[in-house]
């Protein structure tokens, strides 16, 4: 979580630090703050604002510079806490003792405590809760033993332990920004005489698109239009660029009201973008930048599909394609529970982590710990380079484009599809389906945007719909076989965005429990797909209504039964009923944006949330 950005030889480094700002508030918005070096070399000019959710309108309100004062190299933070209260003290940047060293971080130092407690004890003083502030005061002592600032950076790696990203100004000096990395994600630009360090793309897409990786352990020294790499020896080392396919617009909000509901308006694109390219004219499908070759994914045995939140969901469709097509034992898995069980893997087992960020760092530790065991390694993500793009053996990107509103959307639609797609082909190199069934399919497949895009086009009559979960403040949600993952990913989506408790239960299982909670005026929401199983989710919509519950049923046009079963229904168009999971999720998206709105909760920031997760 949190996002930083840093800026040198900018005419206006502090407007550029605000529009990054801006972009990366996804990643964390209790608090935001900046540090500019003054020229004329009296030290550095600070502001920072917690308001939760209005911390950067706050920002702006106090960023005007103090009068007279020519800036130059500046670094800004936006903050989800982890180490202390969302407060204006505990907002980053952090300073020193005499205040001659700024910080930013995005990541976690884990022996903040020994480090905090070592300074004490040689005389500093500390002015907030944080795990970052130590990073100040290490600094601090290094600069006092002569050392340059990345010097001082160089040094810090061998004292830091824990996941972070930094990005450090002096205010003696205001041309130089010192950024370093490990496992937290940061990435340098250049431009016309512009230095520029940032937790992603979208960042500094408007000011370049001349972009560097950094690699762990390596510290940048970034300068008016020069990048430097080092490596934890000091030696240089060459710089990667980075290729860029997204545009600046796409990271805008463009007329819609919010980022969530553009982003739900843009997944016909965003499928389509994914599967382009990916047909061949015989029938074939073609994953062109796979490196897994069919070699080695002939001799997989095993599939294990890692996840968190709404990619773990997209992993449970992904695993019912594979057994039901590839005929391969295969089983989702939540990433934070499966990095710290004894999982029996091998290197037959294919483990495949979905993230749309490729950065959630439980799925991040959870792929690694399976390369360790041997694991072959797929990541499926929307992240160009992302931290498991670069950790996995190999890489399927859903092209959605950039998604910032912090509930997934478009990203997920594209990860089914292309979890499908990916089954299918496996299907297909392991002969486990005729040639004429896999073609079929992947027609199928490629005419889901169409799908897509007349669901979303019912937007507006699915908002309707919404409005019978006024004052409701439990609701159900129920599905089997293809429904469940559209039931679960359907309360998630309430939960994290509306703030209702809703719970998702496979509609079999609710006999053995759940029921006892369905009284008269309870919603529940049930996922009705015309599949093996159509007639049997009718049946539990009967024992919940014989218990007083209200029914709105997801189910597709062309279903003439589900309708007179229930109280109100979510149409959505007709699909193979493998299929529905992509088209399903729709109805269910707007549901919960609705009932957010309709409660005044800001879709873009909930409460607590932020979109990318790296802290575990
Ligand atoms: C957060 C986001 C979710 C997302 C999950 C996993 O909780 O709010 O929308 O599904 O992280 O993120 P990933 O980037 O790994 O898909």
């Amino acid at each position: 979580m949190c996002g930083i950005i840093g800026v040198t030889g900018a005419s206006e480094p502090l407007r550029i630090i605000l529009e990054g700002l801006e972009m990366l508030e996804y990643r964390g918005y209790d608090s935001a703050g900046f540090a500019l070096v003054r020229i004329d070399g009296s030290g550095l000019w600070r502001e920072r604002a917690a308001v939760r959710a209005q911390s950067l309108p706050e920002l702006h309100k106090v960023a005007t510079p103090p009068p007279g004062a020519a800036l130059g190299a500046g670094i800004g933070h936006t903050r989800w806490a982890t180490h202390g209260a969302p407060t204006e003290p505990n907002a980053h940047p952090h300073l020193d003792c005499g205040d001659r060293v700024a910080v930013v971080h995005n990541g976690i130092i884990e022996n903040h405590r020994e480090l905090a407690s070592e300074l004490e004890e040689r005389g500093h003083s500390r002015s907030s809760e944080t795990d970052t502030e130590v990073i100040a005061h290490l600094v601090e002592e290094q600069l006092a033993d002569g050392a340059s600032l990345d010097e001082a950076v160089r040094f810090l790696l061998g004292r830091l332990r824990g996941d972070f990203a930094l990005a450090l100004v002096e205010a003696k000096d205001p041309d130089t920004i010192i950024g370093t990395r490990r496992t937290s994600p940061l990435i340098a630009g250049r431009s016309d005489g512009v230095g520029l360090l940032a937790s992603d793309i979208s960042a500094v897409l408007g000011t370049t698109r001349e972009l560097y990786a950094i690699e762990d352990d390596q510290v940048v020294v970034v300068r008016p239009g020069s990048i430097t790499a080092y490596d934890r020896d000091g030696t240089e080392v060459a710089l990667r660029p980075l290729e860029v396919s997204w545009e600046v617009q796409a990271a805008r909000a463009d007329g819609f009201d919010d980022f969530m509901s553009k982003e739900i308006h843009e997944q016909p694109r965003a499928l389509a973008d994914t599967l382009l390219g990916r047909f061949r004219s015989d029938g074939a499908i073609d994953f062109e930048e796979l490196s897994l070759g069919p070699h080695e994914l002939r001799r997989i045995d095993r599939v294990v599909l890692l996840g968190c939140g709404t990619s773990y969901h997209a992993g449970l469709v992904g695993r019912s394609a594979l057994e039901a097509w590839a005929k391969l034992p295969a089983s989702a898995e939540i990433a934070s529970e499966f990095r710290y069980r004894e999982p029996v893997i091998d290197d037959r087992t294919l483990v495949i982590a979905t993230s749309q960020s490729g950065e959630t760092v439980d799925t991040f530790h959870a792929l690694r710990e399976a390369k360790r065991r041997g694991a072959m390694t797929l990541v499926v993500t929307n992240v160009v380079d992302s931290l498991m793009a670069r950790e996995a053996d190999g890489v399927l990107y859903t092209r959605a484009g950039p998604e910032v509103g912090v509930a997934s959307t478009k990203c997920h639609v594209a990860q089914i599809a292309l979890l499908q797609l990916f089954a299918l082909d496996l299907a297909s190199l392991r002969g486990t389906l005729a040639d004429a069934d896999v073609s079929r399919l992947s027609g199928e497949i490629a005419h889901l945007p169409e799908a897509v895009s007349a669901a979303v086009g019912r937007f507006a009559e699915y908002e309707l719909v919404a409005e019978r979960l006024a004052g409701v403040n439990d609701v159900y949600f129920l599905g089997r076989g293809t429904g469940l993952p559209i039931a679960l990913e359907g309360a998630l989506k309430l939960k994290e965005l509306a703030y209702v408790r809703a719970e998702a239960y496979p509609a079999g299982e609710m006999k053995h429990g759940p029921i006892s909670l369905i009284v008269p005026g309870t919603v529940a929401v049930v996922v009705a797909t015309r599949g093996p199983l159509y007639e049997k989710i009718h049946a539990n919509v009967a024992e919940v209504r014989a218990r007083g519950a209200s029914v709105l049923a997801v189910c597709d046009e062309e279903d003439s039964t589900t309708p007179d079963l229930v109280d109100d229904v979510l149409r959505i168009p007709s699909v193979p009923e493998v299929l529905t999971p992509v088209v399903g999720v729709v109805p269910l998206q707007a549901l919960a944006y609705a009932a957010a709105r309709a409660r005044g909760n800001d879709v873009d920031r909930p409460r607590n949330l932020a979109k990318v997760v790296t802290v575990e």
